[in-house]
């Protein structure tokens, strides 16, 4: 059978600030895990295996050190967060309380202003997921609510649950689709 990797990018530099949003590189520690990236991919030894990355930088960083073709999606790119963009979680709290309690209330339908929800992300994902149903061995490298919303397709995750999915950093999800459901297996890197 065939596999879908997933994965979300290395840490990012905004990451390491607690910052959501935006198109930073790398930090260090997240080029360590795009080498442990490529390394574990060269050891799985995936036959025509292809890589799709986001149109952001910290995916295409990520995916740079491993031997196979590479796609770019801008439909892969992370959820905008619109006037949130570069914040931290914290500065949200201040400045706009009432947006973060009704995030609080409906996470999936919630649309940051100027920008998207996790509903509109789901929609964007459609041509994605249509390509990767037909798709055979791939990894896709993108974003924590883009993998959200990717595992809450495979996984038949209902929307109140979809936007809480744990997706860490720095760790492989190997889906194995089957012919009722999909088994899925977490492999954390050590870099
Ligand atoms: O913090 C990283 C990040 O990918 C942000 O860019 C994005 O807004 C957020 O995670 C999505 O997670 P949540 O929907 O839980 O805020």
């Amino acid at each position: 059978p065939r596999t879908i990797y997933l994965t979300r990018h290395g840490e990012s530099t905004l990451n390491q600030d607690l910052r959501i949003g935006g198109d930073s590189s790398l930090s260090a520690n997240g080029k360590l895990y795009g080498e442990a990236l490529a390394q574990y991919m060269e050891n799985e030894s995936i036959p025509d295996l292809i890589v799709w990355t986001s149109q952001m930088q910290r995916t295409i960083q990520t995916a740079a050190k491993i031997n196979a073709p590479k796609e770019q999606w801008k439909a892969l790119n992370e959820i905008n967060a619109g006037i949130c963009e570069g914040l931290t979680y914290m500065e949200i709290a201040e400045r706009f309380p009432d947006e973060l309690a009704a995030r609080d209330q409906s996470k999936f339908y919630y649309r940051y202003p100027g920008g998207e929800s996790y509903q509109d992300l789901v929609a964007r994902l459609e041509p994605v997921i249509m390509e990767l149903e037909r798709a055979e061995n791939v990894l896709v490298v993108c974003h924590q609510a883009v993998a959200r919303c990717i595992l809450g397709y495979f996984l038949n995750k209902d929307a109140d649950d979809l936007p809480y999915t744990k997706v860490p950093l720095h760790t492989v999800i190997k889906l194995t689709p089957m012919a009722y459901g999909c088994l899925m297996e977490c492999i954390p890197l050590h870099i």
